[in-house]
């Protein structure tokens, strides 16, 4: 539902610095979500009337991200005057004349935040009729954030920046957590008073806390219980955490919804996977992407999977997949390569060491040992004799392979596209198949065997397989 009086800002102009990184920090990504991907889910399930976010570093990239997740997002860009107070300032002005309410300002690097806390810091404000309510965190180290000032009788005064701040402020271990709730008009009334004179040289938006307090407004700071929600990611060891922080939640959500982790710390799953009842995850999984799986399959160890899709009661070991589909009851690996466009039937297989692209192999078709299978399609109850190539490839464009049901292929074969192989039919060890293949043909391309009898004992003689020939004669 729509709330009409409540407008969120997303606060994504700021250069990262500490990332030491040619990507903007906002488009750094955890659990196959950008920072500010997380940002802009989070304020989207507030169901706010807009969300303006702004940009100014490596604008286009940051914009194009922004525009993918959220094409609705009113994109503000930041002058030269530089500040989380003045990105805020030009925010405000690019919302519609007939808007009136409270903004929600948060930073696009605090991938952890949730709607639910944002939703009661927003009820909280409101019953409480404040001009700005912001969410405040206990921190063991509080380096690098600004600290919350509160007065004798432990009212919220006012923030002080960590650059700012004198001995004893830099004592507080309660630190802004940079996430607020404004009521629009008190920002249009104090934006305007922000000045650059502090250490940074920067229009700070804390100031216009101690700005309200100082007229009289109310104003307050609300701690959260736990300070990961507000943790923002500013280098690569606090990128590193939050993922971990977030695939802990993430596995955890699914373990309560019936699946089985064996091994939490090297299970990583993204946040847009789906995952059924009874799944069960072994040691070393990643799913990542859109991945779904369903009930009772079981994944890994050791296995990647990108966006891709599992059938019930499939079994995928030892493999990595991307945009592959694996039917029901499938089984795929150990050491399987999954390439886009691979799609396996029900009670299929595709086994060791075996390489597929943009290939159907039906219900019930095995491809078990040793092959490259790309741009085909398999019939059903299919075999595929291990050691398959199929040469699909022939320096201009790409042909197909195709193969009907109830097919035997031989050891190391190559089929040399295009080629098609009728139902029932049969392909003998080693051939080369460059023709059509009738239905129930068996088809042989290696010439007749010969055997020279006593070709070793004649031409090396005296050897250790001279000798091991001649005692193995007959008329030894
Ligand atoms: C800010 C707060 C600090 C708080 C901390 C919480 C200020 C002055 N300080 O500090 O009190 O403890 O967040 O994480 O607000 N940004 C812009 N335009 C700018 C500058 C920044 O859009 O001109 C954006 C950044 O892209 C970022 C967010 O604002 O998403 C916060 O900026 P950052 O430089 O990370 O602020 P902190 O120093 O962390
Ligand atoms: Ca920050």
């Amino acid at each position: 539902m729509t709330d009409l009086n409540l407008a969120v800002v997303v606060l994504a102009a700021g250069q990262g610095t500490r990332m030491k990184s040619a990507r903007p920090k906002v488009l750094h990504t955890l659990a196959g979500r950008s920072l500010i991907g997380h940002v802009l889910a989070t304020a989207a399930e507030l169901g706010p009337q807009h969300v303006i976010a702004v940009v100014r570093h490596e604008r286009e990239a940051v914009v194009a991200t922004i525009s993918d997740v959220m094409p609705g997002a009113i994109i503000v860009d930041q002058d030269e005057v530089p500040g989380t107070g003045r990105a805020v300032e030009v925010a405000i002005q690019a919302l519609p004349a007939d808007f009136d309410g409270d903004i929600v300002v948060v930073s696009g690097d605090v991938p952890l935040l949730d709607a639910a806390t944002l939703a009661a810091l927003v009820e909280q404000h409101r019953a409480a009729s404040a001009a700005a309510t912001l969410l405040s965190a206990i921190m063991d180290d509080a380096t690098g954030y600004g600290r919350v000032v509160r007065d004798a009788e432990g009212l919220l005064d006012r923030i002080v920046e960590e650059k700012d701040a004198n001995g004893d402020e830099r004592g507080i271990t309660e630190v802004n957590s940079g996430t607020y709730v404004f009521r629009l008009a008190a920002l249009r009334e104090q934006l305007p008073l922000l000045t650059t004179a502090n250490a940074s040289g920067e229009k700070y938006l804390t100031d216009v806390i101690g700005l309200l307090r100082s007229t009289g407004s109310a104003v307050a700071a609300v701690p959260v219980a736990d300070g990961w929600t507000v943790a923002g990611v500013n280098d690569r060891a606090q990128l590193a955490a939050a993922a971990r922080r977030m695939n802990d939640l993430i596995v955890r959500r699914w373990q309560l919804e019936g699946v089985t982790v064996q091994d939490p710390l090297t299970t990583w799953i993204d946040a847009d996977v789906v995952l059924a009842p009874d799944v069960e995850l072994l040691p070393g999984t990643q799913l990542l992407g859109a991945t779904l799986v369903r009930e009772g399959a079981i994944i890994g160890p050791d296995t990647t999977l990108t966006s891709t899709e599992v059938g019930a009661g499939a079994r995928v070991s030892r493999t990595d997949a991307t945009l592959a589909v694996i039917g029901d009851g499938a089984t795929v690996g150990p050491w399987a390569f999954l390439r886009p466009g691979t799609y396996l039937g029900a009670d299929g297989k595709i086994g060791t060491f075996v390489e597929t692209k943009n290939a159907r192999i039906g219900t019930g078709s095995k491809v078990p040992h040793l092959s490259y299978i790309g741009d085909a399609e398999i019939g059903e109850h299919t075999n595929i004799g291990a050691g398959a190539i199929t040469a699909n490839y022939d320096d201009i464009a790409k042909h197909v392979t195709t193969i009907g049901d109830h097919v035997h292929t031989g050891a190391h074969n190559v089929f040399v596209a295009p080629v098609r192989i009728g139902d029932g039919a049969k392909v003998g060890a080693g051939a080369v198949v460059r023709k059509d293949v009738p239905p129930g043909a068996l088809a042989i391309s290696v010439a007749p065997q010969r055997n020279r009898e006593g070709w070793v004992q004649e031409n090396r003689a005296g050897t250790a397989s001279a000798e091991a020939a001649e005692a193995a004669s007959p008329d030894a």
